[in-house]
């Protein structure tokens, strides 16, 4: 086996959750008269919500104080929650659940590593809430990515050092993040083609053959 544990990013990795971000900001924007489209959105992959806002802000007329921005972040997160309460099980693609059952039969360890205070809320409505061994995310950590935080945690949790591990992510801060943690990263979606990106994943089912025979 050439890895013992696979860390996995949550939104636009494990579910498209990635979509209802940029519905509940393009909300909040066209609300406000700010330009937003998915080009920007990209850019608020791994992003944590406060960072996030500050990107949507760019575009703005004015200057929004400290209060104005945690209640438009606040509203932004109602909007995206009321969007999470209707995710199910299907909406976790049969691709992604092999991999995650593939992985556990095979004894690898596996867990989240998301910078989303969401994450749990994402994995119970999506039925996915037992089935890692660890979950790290928005609220055990201090800093966001690209410091290795919220993946070094995951590790720790997992009881393997960084070079055990593969991270997987959407996002170029994720990438940064899984590479300064000294991680072998695979990337998905956007972040198959960055140079940072250790290994191209067109499925996620792809890392299966990574992860069990060695290279
Ligand atoms: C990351 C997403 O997983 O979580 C970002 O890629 C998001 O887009 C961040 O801003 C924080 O999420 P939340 O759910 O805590 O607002
Ligand atoms: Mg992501």
């Amino acid at each position: 086996m050439k890895f013992k544990g696979v860390i996995f990013d949550l939104d636009g990795v494990i579910c498209f959750t990635d979509d209802l971000h940029y519905l509940a900001w393009k909300a909040l924007a066209d609300r406000l008269g700010i330009y937003f489209d998915r080009k920007i959105n990209d850019r608020l992959r791994g992003v944590s919500r406060m960072e996030s806002l500050d990107i949507v802000l760019e575009r703005a007329s004015r200057v929004y104080s400290a209060e104005e921005k945690i209640a438009l972040a606040t509203e932004k997160n109602a909007t995206y929650v009321e969007l999470l309460s209707k995710m199910r099980p299907s909406d976790v693609d049969d691709d992604v659940r092999r991999t995650l059952v593939e992985l556990k039969e095979a004894g690898v360890k596996i867990a989240i590593g998301s910078s989303s205070k969401n994450a749990r809320i994402i994995l119970r409505q999506t039925g996915l809430e037992q089935t890692f061994d660890a979950i790290s995310d928005g609220n055990n950590i201090s800093r966001s990515k690209p410091d290795p935080e919220v993946f070094l945690k995951a590790a720790d949790m997992l009881g393997l050092s960084s070079c055990d591990c593969l991270v997987v992510e959407d996002a170029l801060s994720g990438i940064e993040a899984g590479k300064a943690g000294g991680f072998s990263t695979a990337g998905i979606g956007p972040a198959a083609n960055f140079p940072l990106t250790d290994y191209a994943l067109s499925t996620l089912s792809d890392l299966l053959p990574l992860v069990f025979f060695s290279h």
